[in-house]
């Protein structure tokens, strides 16, 4: 697939959708600014220009999205890869799929599936992910969030090695899933886990209760030990209980 530019776009993941399910594979979409980025749950994705990146990426799956529980969770393993691939350490995962440091969120990862269950269907992956953020930024932001200037001393990777390594990695990354499933990214994901050992409260369709978190099973899902026992969650909102 080719890598397209943009100076602005409503979202690279809507644009991605624009192309729809018969683009190439590893088709993928860069802005430096959005003017409606979108987050999980209807929630909007500041998109300033000049300070941070952000990318999607389209691949198909020909076994249908029933395959892909678990691509979202691999997403995060991927952005830690690339850090890692510019020396940047110290960031930990957050059930299902974002990334955070020092307490805030480094970055948001949108995973949208179209196309049929068992059948083809294609993955829009994208990501956002925050360089350096600007004290009103940080107001804005309506959580806590964190930069790669914090975690690098004030001083953030340089931007264009950053998205080549983000790329690099998203594109090996999404091509092992299709290969070797979420297998191949378990260990990492359990080696980087911010849940794991902490108290928790889990907001599910089915109600909110408390539990410690006990680390992902082999599909992604996240096990609560609870009162009643262990649970497993597919889908929830994830908070950490401060004592
Ligand atoms: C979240 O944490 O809620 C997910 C945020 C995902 C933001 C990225 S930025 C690139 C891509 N385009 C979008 O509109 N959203 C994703």
């Amino acid at each position: 697939g080719a890598l397209d530019l943009y100076w602005e776009l409503d979202s690279t993941s809507s644009e991605l959708q624009r192309r729809g399910i018969q683009a190439p594979d590893f088709s993928i979409v860069m802005a430096e600014t959005q003017t409606a980025g979108r987050g999980r749950r209807g929630r909007t994705w500041l998109s300033p220009p000049g300070l941070n990146l952000y990318v999607s990426c389209l691949k198909r799956f020909e076994a249908g999205f029933a395959a892909l529980s678990g691509l979202s969770l691999a997403t995060g393993v991927i952005v830690l890869r690339a850090l890692h691939a510019l020396g940047i350490d110290g960031a930990r995962l957050k059930w299902p799929n974002d990334v955070l440091a020092d307490g805030g969120k480094l970055a948001g990862i949108l995973v949208e599936l179209s196309g049929e269950y068992q059948g083809p269907c294609a993955a829009i992956v994208g990501i956002g992910l925050n360089l350096r953020l600007t004290p009103a930024l940080r107001e804005q932001a309506g959580q806590a969030v964190c930069d790669l200037a914090s975690l690098a001393d004030g001083v953030p990777p340089d931007r264009n090695h950053m998205a080549a390594a983000l790329i690099t990695s998203l594109v090996e990354g999404l091509d092992q899933f299709e290969r070797e499933g979420f297998a191949a990214f378990i260990d990492e994901y359990a080696g980087h886990d911010a849940l794991c050992g902490i108290p928790l409260r889990i907001s599910s369709a089915a109600g909110e209760f408390d539990g410690m978190g006990a680390g992902i099973d082999a599909r992604g899902a996240l096990q609560v030990q609870t009162a009643n026992g262990m649970q497993c969650i597919d889908s929830a909102d994830v908070t950490v209980r401060r004592a």
